[in-house]
């Protein structure tokens, strides 16, 4: 059998066939921090299962802490995967682990994929704490690649336009922005802040990017969404915490729930 990375994807979406009965997915979503609780939004599963029991997947770093894909299908008859918690490179594992959900849902049939994340914001004069940004594009500078060793691809459009304005139809007050991503788990010192400004950047995470990049390469669509959880070091002056992340996803969830539900039936 056959270990490589993709290989190990296409036995991680068999395991989910045999698990949920679904045969194939249409959409997936991976829930950053923050946004678990708006799942809730997307309709009751049909199965739920800790990714450690599925092939290929780091086991959580917590006992009991691990994530889980939820299955189910929607009223208007779409099969959605949906990725509660995410393997990130601070953990310290690799960039393979960090992508095997992304390549799973590609294996498993899907052609959409919605990535959310909590950022920082940039931009304080025109984002508030609570705000849902639109990726447009990213900046990696997490210095990892999770083509390494294979070819190369073209990055000219990898959210997509089409799914943004979809997403603008459901809320034309949404606006866009880059996303940079840094490695982490340390937030950024006020000058990196200060240099992403300069660069171009809108919001600053420690995911998605690389996410981003192996669905390309797998042929799917992304629209990629960040909640804008704080601004970033040194443009409020208050120091920065997990804890204040968590707790604007839970005062919005509602809000970003009702959003993504509108989207996946727009699909
Ligand atoms: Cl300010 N930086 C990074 N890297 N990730 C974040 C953040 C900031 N706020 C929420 N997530």
């Amino acid at each position: 059998m056959s270990n490589d990375a993709y290989s190990l994807a296409r036995r991680a979406a068999e395991d989910l066939r045999s698990r949920t009965g679904i045969d194939s997915f249409d959409v997936a979503l991976v829930m950053g921090s923050g946004w678990v609780p708006a799942a809730a939004a997307l309709g009751a599963p049909a199965a739920e299962i800790p990714l450690a029991e599925l092939t290929g997947f780091a086991p959580p770093a917590v006992a009991g802490h691990g994530g889980t894909v939820r299955a189910l299908t929607t009223e208007s008859g779409k099969n959605v995967l949906i990725f509660l918690g995410r393997t990130h490179l601070y953990e310290g594992r690799g960039v393979d682990p960090v992508v095997h959900g992304v390549r799973t849902a590609a294996a498993a049939g899907v052609r959409t994929l919605v990535l959310t994340n909590a950022a920082g914001g940039l931009r304080p004069e025109t984002q508030k704490v609570g705000d849902a940004v639109l990726i447009s594009d990213h900046i990696n500078m997490t210095g990892a690649n999770p083509i390494t060793g294979t070819t190369f691809i073209d990055l000219t459009e990898v959210y997509s336009k089409r799914l943004r304005a979809l997403a603008k139809e459901i809320d034309p007050s949404l606006q866009e922005g880059v996303y940079v991503a840094f490695r982490g788990p340390t937030y950024e010192t006020p000058a990196e802040i200060r240099m992403l400004r300069t660069l171009g950047g809108d919001m600053v995470g420690m995911s998605t990017v690389l996410e981003a990049v192996a669905a390309r390469e797998a042929g799917l669509d992304v629209l990629g969404i960040s909640l804008v959880t704080n601004p970033g070091a040194g443009l409020a002056g208050e120091p920065l915490n997990h804890e204040e992340v968590l707790e604007v996803g839970r005062a919005t969830a509602e809000r970003m729930g009702v959003l993504l539900a509108q989207l996946v039936t727009k699909l």
